[in-house]
């Protein structure tokens, strides 16, 4: 461990003696706080950080707009235009590949989930389902079901390894809700839990800030820090001793997602790619998703808060738009690429800079909250590693069935709601396409509605992943019941339903 002379040396060298302004007034346990903080960071390459973003806020916005191409369609897989018997192909080898232990699912788990207002880890989140689940709950029933579906296909005794990124903010919560929860009875051992790295927050003139006056403002290092994380925690070595061979990588706050979705893992491996991406089409010019496109005719995806708006806005002769492979953050890698990766290229990642407001203390020690932004994040992003890739896919999915993230707080798009209504939706449709009557609480059935919204909610009709994964198996439990409205359909119940023979209300 350094001294605090040798720290006190490392920070004037690296333009940032400031951090000790008051030290003399700090008590022990901060001081221990502090030192504790600057001995973790990378004192040597602050300074190259700190002037890194001081230049990016000088520099005005330039995108890479005129050299953006969309993803040709014949370069883009998708559900949509594909025939039935290449999606169950797709399915059949992913399901084989999950049945052989070689596929794992990476949650990203380490971000602060600011714009959703919570003070805990997104993934404990109820959005207010008639089983109350949070969205860790679904993801692992999800992992669970998957599992059964393999192993009952092929005889196997399979498993599909849980790793989750998480950051100092979310760790300690998440494993004790993980914990608290019994694994959701999944095996803990299969549960791999590690933590990004984090870095300073500074001022636009490349200064670390103190949020408090022992304590320097820090923040998780993006998305994109999983690489160095892989690194830092020995989790590719993890997947190697396991035989996880391919990996599927997602993001905590889409309740609709399809973890080690055989079909998209199945279309990856039989296109020989090293890297994937499922796309949705854009809902409108405005909406905050990334888009997958080309650059000087490499892939990669332009983040919407960095695409220029007039791109954004580019329509085709038909008026749909130009670039609509909007990024849903469920990305498809191969150990190999990702080995790759974490020798030859981590280090060539680039820092996106994100202007904040970060509270601070001034130079006379008073605590201030700015109104306007203040600071400087620098964050990696998952998707930029694209560009390594050797056989890049992308793969279109339906967005009704794949895609309802939860990023704000009721009132705006993206919300409790929307999620919620999104997961019901999609069960009334599988409920029905099972042939089964939904009722109202005084017997009367229930119409299908063409689309739900915050005033015409869906029918509370929820079914638990360990029944169903994408719809299937529900013919035997469904097929000719009419059921009662608010419907849970769990373990339980389907094992009610399959011990009733005869058609009928069921309560
Ligand atoms: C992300 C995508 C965007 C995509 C959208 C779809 C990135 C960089 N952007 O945007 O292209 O269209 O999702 O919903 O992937 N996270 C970490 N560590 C961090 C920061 C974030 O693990 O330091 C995790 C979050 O917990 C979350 C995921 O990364 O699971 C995405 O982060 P978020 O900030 O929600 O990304 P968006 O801006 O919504």
């Amino acid at each position: 461990m350094l001294s605090l002379q040798q720290v006190r040396v490392r920070l004037e060298e690296a333009g940032q003696a400031h951090v000790l302004r008051f030290w003399p007034e700090l008590s022990e346990a901060e001081r221990g706080g502090l030192l504790r903080d600057l001995v973790q960071l990378d004192l040597q390459g602050l300074r190259a950080h700190c002037e890194g973003a001081a230049r990016a806020a000088g520099r005005p916005a330039s995108g890479p707009d005129p050299l953006l191409d969309p993803v040709p369609p014949g370069a883009m897989g998708s559900v949509r235009k594909s025939d039935e018997d290449s999606l169950a192909e797709w399915e059949r080898e992913g399901l084989f590949q999950i049945s052989e232990n070689g596929v794992g699912v990476l949650l990203l788990a380490g971000g602060q989930g600011t714009r959703l207002g919570v003070q805990y880890p997104k993934g404990m989140f109820d959005v207010g389902l008639p089983s109350g689940s949070t969205l860790y709950q679904i993801q692992a029933e999800r992992i669970h079901r998957i599992q059964q579906l393999a192993d009952r296909k092929h005889g196997s005794q399979c498993c599909v390894p849980w790793y989750i990124m998480t950051s100092e903010f979310t760790l300690a919560p998440t494993e004790k809700f993980f914990k608290e929860n019994n694994y959701f009875d999944l095996e803990p051992s299969n549960i791999v839990m590690f933590e990004q790295r984090m870095i300073p927050a500074v001022t636009f003139d490349g200064k670390v800030i103190l949020q408090e006056k022992g304590k320097i403002a820090m923040a998780p290092d993006g998305n994109g820090g999983l690489y160095q994380a892989l690194v830092d925690n020995k989790v590719l070595e993890d997947m190697q001793k396991r035989g996880v061979e391919y990996l599927h990588v997602y993001c905590v706050d889409n309740i609709l997602v399809k973890m080690a979705d055989p079909v998209f893992i199945g279309f990856c491996v039989s296109k020989g790619a090293d890297c994937g991406a499922k796309v949705v089409e854009k809902a409108s010019v405005a909406e905050p998703v990334g888009v997958v496109c080309r650059v000087r005719g490499v892939s990669q995806v332009v983040e919407y808060s960095e695409i220029q708006p007039e791109t954004a806005e580019l329509r085709g002769p038909g008026g749909e738009l130009v670039f609509s492979a909007g990024n849903i953050c469920n990305h498809f890698f191969t150990r190999a690429f990702l080995q790759d990766v974490a020798e030859n290229y981590k280090g060539q990642l680039k820092q996106h800079v994100a202007f904040k407001k970060v509270p601070f203390v001034d130079t006379c020690g008073n605590q201030v909250r700015p109104t306007k932004p203040n600071a400087i994040k620098m964050e990696k992003f998952v998707f930029d590693v694209f560009p390594f890739s050797r056989n890049f896919v992308a793969f279109e999915v339906l967005r009704e069935e794949e895609f309802s993230p939860l990023k704000n707080a009721d009132g705006a798009s993206d919300s409790p709601t929307t999620a919620r209504n999104a997961l019901l939706a999609q069960h009334c449709r599988w409920a029905r396409a099972a042939n089964a009557t939904l009722l109202d609480g005084q017997g009367n059935a229930l119409p299908a509605v063409a689309s739900a919204s915050e005033d015409n909610p869906p029918v509370q009709c929820e079914i638990s992943p360990l029944v169903s994964y994408f719809g299937e198996g529900l013919e035997e439990l469904l097929t000719g019941r009419m059921l009662t409205t608010p419907l849970l359909l769990d373990g339980k119940r389907a094992k009610e339903l399959l011990m009733k023979s005869s058609v009928g209300v069921l309560p």
